[in-house]
């Protein structure tokens, strides 16, 4: 049985105000111990929140692949380690369509922060003219492919189904598409990993909110949420998390 993760990605939002939405939360993922809730902050917050936090995870949202050297304005996996992170998103699609990552330089960024004792959050997901297209699932399951870390493993790396035309767009898939995609994923994850892909942890990405979470969390193989705009407050995250969690006991 996977334990669902309820993950948190601020994107560009959170300042030193918002520490106590941070406090909040973290208190919330205490009271529901059946399920493991993290929150991925902007940089400049990880020191102070991985402090609000307590224990419950911190993480950023990106990582550079290399150890150290001359790469302006980027950040190592050491100094997100030092600041407190102990996970990252990598591969997000704002950063694959903004900052034009491929699936090799997502799959580097994996590896980098996995050797530096940081677990991952690796996205995937299909535009709407892929889907349109009927190409969701070959186009998703390339990204699997292409950004696979090597050695591979649900100790430390978790996948995130992120349809980029749900996100932020209050659209989400229907259950039966959700589930299959899911499904294709973890297909892919077995075919290039074995037995381990059955304990890798696949997410659902795009509009989740607390009035939806609940459907979302329980198709098959998904195993949980990560969340954007109702990841910003307690008010709005928490019952995602508590959703995930009576999934949980049930
Ligand atoms: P929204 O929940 O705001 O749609 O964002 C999803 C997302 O991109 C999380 O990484």
């Amino acid at each position: 049985m996977r334990r669902k993760l309820v993950a948190g990605n601020w994107k560009m939002h959170g300042l030193k105000a918002d520490l106590s939405e941070v406090t909040a939360i973290a208190t919330a993922a205490g009271a529901n111990p059946s399920v493991d809730a993290a929150l991925c902050v902007p940089f400049t917050l990880i020191a102070a929140a991985a402090v609000a936090a307590g224990d419950m995870p911190v993480g950023a949202q990106d990582v550079h692949q290399a150890a150290k050297g001359a790469h302006t304005g980027c950040i190592s996996a050491a100094m997100l380690v030092e600041a407190g992170a102990g996970l990252t998103i990598v591969g997000h699609s704002e950063r694959r369509a903004d900052q034009y990552e491929t699936d090799a330089q997502v799959k580097a960024k994996a590896e980098a922060a996995h050797a530096a004792g940081l677990g991952v959050i690796l996205c995937i997901g299909e535009t709407l003219d892929e889907r349109d297209a009927g190409q969701a699932e070959a186009v998703v399951t390339a990204q699997v492919a292409g950004s696979l870390p090597e050695g591979a493993d649900a100790a430390w790396l978790s996948l995130a189904y992120e349809p980029v035309w749900a996100i932020g767009t209050g659209r989400t898939p229907t259950e039966v598409d959700v589930a299959a995609m899911h499904g294709a994923i973890r297909a892919k994850l077995t075919a290039l990993i074995g037995d381990e892909a059955a304990k890798v942890r696949i997410l659902y990405g795009g509009s989740v909110n607390g009035a939806n979470a609940a459907s979302l969390l329980a198709c098959a193989d998904v195993d949980g949420a990560l969340v954007g705009g109702a990841s910003l407050t307690a008010e709005k995250f928490v019952p995602i998390i508590e959703a995930a969690a009576s999934l949980s006991q049930a």
